[in-house]
């Protein structure tokens, strides 16, 4: 009989310290994260070199919490892995070197997961059963970009954001409006109560058949219907309608131009499946249009529960098909911020 190998997967690379044990058939045993927000929310942003210390302190208490809740101890584990790109270079390196470390006291094999192509494949894990080839959108704080996806470890990109990504749109129009931090959470309740329809926002792109997106000027478009053209002495809106109705207008074109891109990809790759991952796809907003835009075109829409939309280590369950493959990564490993 073929024994069980254990995983303990490690992901550091912004503002969640996560780890997580999953085993070689992709049964998710634990998952922990420890997220920062209160310690980034008075800056209204994650401040990297906090991100790192924290990190530091929650990292090694994160890892002992996911081998007791998975029932297991250091011992049983038979390989590390490690979100190593993209991200903050001092956060990454904090999981990369206590990865290492591991992997070296340990004499087990340690394997490098890119963060952003774990975030796709946290639907092949929610779904329990292979959703290659399909078309992946990632968006979250730092990226927002279409692949085309043959294999868990096959994506080739679309096409991305010209200058601002989908999350970081939220995190600083909430900033506009003083909404707080984490800013896509905040944006999405207080749009509950506004009409989408009571600003017409642009939605960059959205008639031309590019895989493309811009965020920026929506961005620059709410701060002046915020506060007219006296923007620097402006203090955020209060509670009210005019709060309300801009988070809603603001959200809808968000979602409208993400839906209609996924719809244009679709076209263009032929292909009929749609997974989506990233802390954006948290929004419900979102998650309904691209439900209704795959029934119209017929395509198969895979999108993780709420847990694996955010930064979790158990989406580095990839390093299962890198382990597959053996492709181990090296003693000198590195934290790469950019992607790779
Ligand atoms: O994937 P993620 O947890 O971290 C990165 O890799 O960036 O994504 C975080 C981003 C933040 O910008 C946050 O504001 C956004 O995801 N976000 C949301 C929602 N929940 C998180 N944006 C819109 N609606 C939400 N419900
Ligand atoms: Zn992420």
């Amino acid at each position: 009989m073929n024994r069980v190998t254990y995983f303990l997967a490690l992901e550091t690379s912004c503002d969640e310290t996560a780890a997580a044990v999953f085993t070689d058939e992709l049964q998710v045993l634990s998952s922990v994260v420890a997220s920062q927000t209160d310690l980034h929310a008075r800056f209204g942003g994650v401040v990297p070199e906090i991100a790192s210390r924290a990190h530091l302190r929650s990292l090694l208490p994160v890892v002992d919490d996911a081998l007791t809740r998975a029932n297991i101890g250091l011992k049983d584990i038979g390989c590390v892995a490690v979100h190593n790109t993209p991200g903050l270079v001092g956060a990454l390196l904090v999981g990369v070197s206590a990865a290492k470390a591991l992997a070296f006291g340990l004499g087990i094999p340690l394997i490098a997961v890119n963060h952003v192509a774990s975030h796709i494949f946290a639907c092949r894990l929610a779904a329990g059963r292979d959703i290659f080839p399909c078309v992946g959108l990632v968006v979250s704080g730092g990226h927002t970009a279409l692949f085309r996806c043959d294999a868990a470890l096959s994506m080739e990109l679309l096409g991305g954001t010209r200058d601002d990504a989908a999350g970081e749109a939220f995190d600083k129009v909430a900033a506009i409006l003083g909404l707080g931090f984490p800013g896509g959470p905040a944006v999405e309740r207080e749009a509950a109560a506004g009409n989408p329809k009571a600003h017409d926002f642009p939605r960059s792109f959205i008639d031309d058949g590019r895989l493309e997106f811009s965020f920026s000027g929506l961005k620059t478009a709410v701060m002046y219907a915020c506060h007219g053209q006296d923007v620097k002495r402006a203090a955020p809106p209060g509670p009210g309608q005019k709060r309300a109705d801009l988070a809603a207008s603001f959200q809808s074109a968000v979602v409208d131009v993400l839906a209609m891109k996924c719809k244009q990809a679709l076209r263009k790759t032929g292909l009929t499946r749609l997974a989506v991952g990233g802390g954006v796809s948290a929004n419900k907003l979102l998650r309904a249009a691209l439900e209704a835009m795959c029934k119209k075109e017929g395509a198969e829409l895979f999108i993780p529960p709420l847990s694996l939309c955010t930064d979790n280590a158990a989406m580095a369950a990839l390093a299962v098909e890198k382990w597959k493959l053996g492709e181990f990564a090296p003693d000198d490993l590195d934290a790469e911020p950019n992607w790779l």
